[in-house]
């Protein structure tokens, strides 16, 4: 049994995770989550009390963390500002706690020698254009386009360095768009499916033709897992399931499973630097670690995020009219 600190592991992907682990292992988690709007409670809700505890903090918090890790054995770190429209408004949360709060981890993990487990994202490589055949590898160069992706990339520097310079034993991991239960109504997909139940449209950045390497959370999830137990030391690992699809055809297939016409979404303002495609190849995980994902049927992945949501309108329904409030004044 092992005693784990998740960082941001009362947000979309952390709390998954958190669900994977009590369901998987018999580690005992503690969560630390600053609970900002993106982090909330709930989500944790149902969990054993004796193996599962919440602490509401900073990672910024120096005190706080070192004194979190010195009590652990190891530190999985999804603590993050995630949202790319957010970073374009306002960029200085992503500064400190993407920045900032990875390295007050960096430096506990380092001084109490505990592993650590970075999560990142493939947005640190920019993006491909759609004809181009390449998909990101692990040595794709870096070349982040927003104030959220340079923040993300900058993290994963900053553990690459603590490796080399300080011995630090950490792995790392840079996963696709992910989707299901819990994630956020700021996100794509669930900003659409509960636009739909509302009786409203959904919308659709510029003309649609972004491409995002779509991954179920759960299969996300089982990947860390995976790297923590056989990962190496010092090395990257790219996630991802072979899920491209355009936003046009997401939108598209969300309002036919949903009963709508297929058309009936608006196009709205584009996002500034707007990346056109991400695509991962996973070659390194599936035959190093020999992981492989579970959800491999997006359009069955997708019908049952849309039950999630019809079914749990309590646990988003209090986001919804502040988030479409932010995205209104913004034209979107
Ligand atoms: P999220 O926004 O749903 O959750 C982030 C969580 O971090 C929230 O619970 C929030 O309260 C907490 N948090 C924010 N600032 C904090 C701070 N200073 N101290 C402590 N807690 C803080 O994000 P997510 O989508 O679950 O993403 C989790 C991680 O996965 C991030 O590192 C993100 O970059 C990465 N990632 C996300 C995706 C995706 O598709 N969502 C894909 C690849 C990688
Ligand atoms: O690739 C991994 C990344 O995926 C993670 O690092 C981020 O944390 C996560 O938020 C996600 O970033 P994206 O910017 O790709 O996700 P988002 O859900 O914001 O948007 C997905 C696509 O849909 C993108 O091309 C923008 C478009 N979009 C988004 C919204 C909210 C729309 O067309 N309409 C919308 O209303």
């Amino acid at each position: 049994m092992a005693r784990v600190l998740v960082t941001g592991g009362a947000g979309f992907i952390g709390s998954n995770f958190v669900r994977y682990v009590v369901e998987n292992t018999d580690d005992e988690v503690t969560v630390l989550d600053k609970l900002t709007y993106a982090g909330d409670p709930r989500t944790l809700g149902g969990l054993p009390e004796n193996r599962v505890r919440l602490v509401q903090g900073d990672i910024a918090d120096a005190g706080l963390v070192d004194g979190l890790v010195s009590g652990h054995d190891l530190v999985v770190h999804f603590a993050a500002e995630s949202h790319n429209d957010n970073s374009l408004r306002d960029p200085s949360p992503f500064v400190r706690t993407n920045l900032v709060g990875t390295f007050e981890l960096l430096e506990a993990v380092r001084r109490h020698e505990k592993r650590y487990h970075h999560i990142s994202t493939d947005e640190v490589y920019g993006d491909l254009e759609l004809d181009d055949p390449a998909r990101f590898t692990e040595t794709t160069p870096y070349n982040p386009s927003s104030p959220y992706s340079s923040t993300k990339a900058g993290s994963d520097l900053l553990v690459r360095a603590w490796v080399r310079s300080f011995g630090v034993q950490a792995t790392l991991s840079n996963c696709s768009n992910n989707y299901g239960p819990y994630q956020h109504v700021e996100k794509f997909i669930p900003r659409q499916i509960t636009n739909v139940i509302d009786g409203g449209r959904p919308k659709l950045y510029g003309a649609g033709e972004n491409v995002r390497d779509w991954i179920h959370v759960d299969d996300h999830n089982s990947a860390v897992l995976r790297i923590i137990e056989a990962g190496r030391a010092g090395e990257t690992y790219l996630i991802g399931a072979d899920g491209e699809q355009n936003n046009k055809d997401v939108v598209e297939l969300i309002l036919e499973l949903m009963g709508q016409s297929r058309d009936a979404y608006d196009h709205v303002t584009d996002r500034a630097g707007h990346d056109l495609r991400y695509a991962i190849d996973a070659t390194r995980l599936r035959t190093e670690l020999g992981w492989a994902p579970r959800f491999s049927n997006f359009r069955a992945g997708l019908a049952d995020t849309i039950a999630w949501y019809q079914a749990n309108e309590s646990w988003w329904r209090p986001q919804k009219a502040r988030t479409e409030a932010r995205y209104a004044a913004a034209g979107q």
